[in-house]
């Protein structure tokens, strides 16, 4: 209803339709050929498998391809300035700045992110670096505000979709056995 209304208004004033486009984080479903497009050339969405094997992967963890696809897009439109195009994180992450915060780390699965559950790694998106704990400095911002629960899910899923078929074995287990880590 209220996308209704929002898209008459902008059909009533097109002077103001640049400010009427939709945030990511308040599309329809990712249409099949977007999806299908996506899918076609892993490299792009920073997977180091090819096309195939990247499909089957998806099939395995019980992914829906919508879903990765929409939660690259999120991730491209909010996370990736910092986190880089294809989630490879910033170059020396593993290296404090003087300030005493981290420059933000790889979310490909070949930093740490694999070592936290699915409920950790959703509310460090929801709530910042800053929720984990004194360790992280919270450079990483909230994305709460921007992004709802099955917006970060998506981008979660997305990010998993990037991991060794090992990482996210082991991670899935932590998911279950020890949810708050
Ligand atoms: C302004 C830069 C910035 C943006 C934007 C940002 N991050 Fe971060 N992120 C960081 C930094 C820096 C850290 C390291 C923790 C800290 O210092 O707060 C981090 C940490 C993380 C972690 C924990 C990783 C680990 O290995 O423990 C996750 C997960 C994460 N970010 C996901 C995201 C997602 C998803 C988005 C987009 C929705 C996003 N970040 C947007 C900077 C950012």
């Amino acid at each position: 209803m209220k996308r209704a209304v929002a898209r008459a208004g902008c059909a009533l004033l097109p002077l103001l339709l640049a400010a009427c486009q939709p945030s990511p984080g308040d599309q329809d479903p990712v249409p099949a050929a977007r999806v299908e497009a996506a899918l076609a050339d892993p490299a792009k969405l920073g997977a180091d498998v090819d096309a195939k094997t990247y499909r089957q992967r998806l099939d395995r963890r019980g992914f829906d391809p919508a879903q990765v696809v929409r939660g690259r897009e999120l991730f491209v439109a909010h996370c990736a300035s910092c986190h880089g195009q294809l989630a490879e994180g910033a170059p020396n992450w593993q290296k404090r700045r003087p300030d005493g915060t981290w420059p933000p780390p790889p979310l490909n699965g070949t930093a740490h992110d694999w070592h936290h559950s699915d409920q950790l790694l959703l509310r460090i998106m929801r709530d910042g670096g800053l929720s984990y704990g004194e360790f992280y400095r919270g450079a990483m911002p909230p994305m709460g505000d921007k992004l709802d629960e099955a917006d970060r899910l998506a981008v979660l899923r997305y990010i998993q979709s990037l991991w060794s078929d090992e990482a996210w074995t082991l991670q899935q287990q932590l998911t279950r056995e020890n949810p708050g880590n």
